[in-house]
């Protein structure tokens, strides 16, 4: 039985988790094994590389500091998480992935794209997700409604712009490995969304 690997991006606070937890619980249900995660922090030395990139008391980081950092965490978390997961034939449910560097540290801090596209990669070794679900929003509306903000969540609203923008451009890059959804729609609908997605995605995996 092969894995199947399904990422949950966006901006910030539009429901990733809420849709993860869901997912999972749907897949769980169907009696699959079913390993939830999240970049940054899900190993030991990512749990203190996530307190580096986000907690407003660090020090500050230079652009490519932090795009390393969350590179330096991928690779700890492919390595020790999901790699072993999907070779269990585990279903892999990431809130957050490469996308999120793309968008945050390529389009919002505005680095090379190429570059940070690069040691994505690298740090990955490649590992692409089966599906990826955009949850898509207004960042004004998004944002506005988060209290306490960590570092990335207290940028302006120009950054917040420009990494939802490239979030969708990453999606209409490669429509077949996305499902772009508005993510204000009736959080059940969203799920009955995300369900009938993966399930064909599955079909497509097994035959
Ligand atoms: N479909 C929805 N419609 C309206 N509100 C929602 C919906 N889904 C989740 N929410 C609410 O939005 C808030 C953020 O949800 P959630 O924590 O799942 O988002 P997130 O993308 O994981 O956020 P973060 O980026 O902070 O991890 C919560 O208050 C949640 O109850
Ligand atoms: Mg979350």
């Amino acid at each position: 039985m092969t894995g199947l690997f399904v990422v949950f991006e966006g901006g910030d606070g539009v429901g990733k988790s809420t849709q993860a937890a869901l997912l999972a619980d749907a897949l769980a249900a169907d009696g699959r094994e079913v390993v939830r995660t999240f970049e940054p922090g899900d190993t030991p030395a990512g749990a203190r590389i996530r307190q580096l990139l986000l907690d407003p008391s660090s020090a500050p980081l230079s652009p490519w500091a932090e795009a390393l950092l969350y590179a330096a965490d991928k690779a700890n978390h492919i390595r020790d998480v999901v790699a072993p997961a999907l070779a269990r034939g585990a279903a892999v449910v990431c809130d957050r992935y490469i996308d999120s560097m793309l968008a945050y540290q390529g389009a919002g801090r505005v680095l090379d794209m190429a570059q940070v596209e690069q040691v994505a990669r690298w740090a990955t070794g490649g590992l692409l997700p089966d599906l990826t679900v955009l949850l898509d929003l207004d960042p004004a509306l998004a944002v506005a409604e988060i209290g306490d903000k960590d570092r990335l969540e207290a940028e302006s609203a120009d950054f917040h712009q420009r990494v939802r923008e490239h979030f969708l451009a990453l999606a209409a890059r490669d429509p077949g490995r996305y499902l772009v959804l508005p993510a204000r729609l009736p959080r059940d609908e969203l799920a009955a969304a995300v369900a009938e997605r993966v399930s064909a995605a599955r079909g497509r995996l097994s035959t």
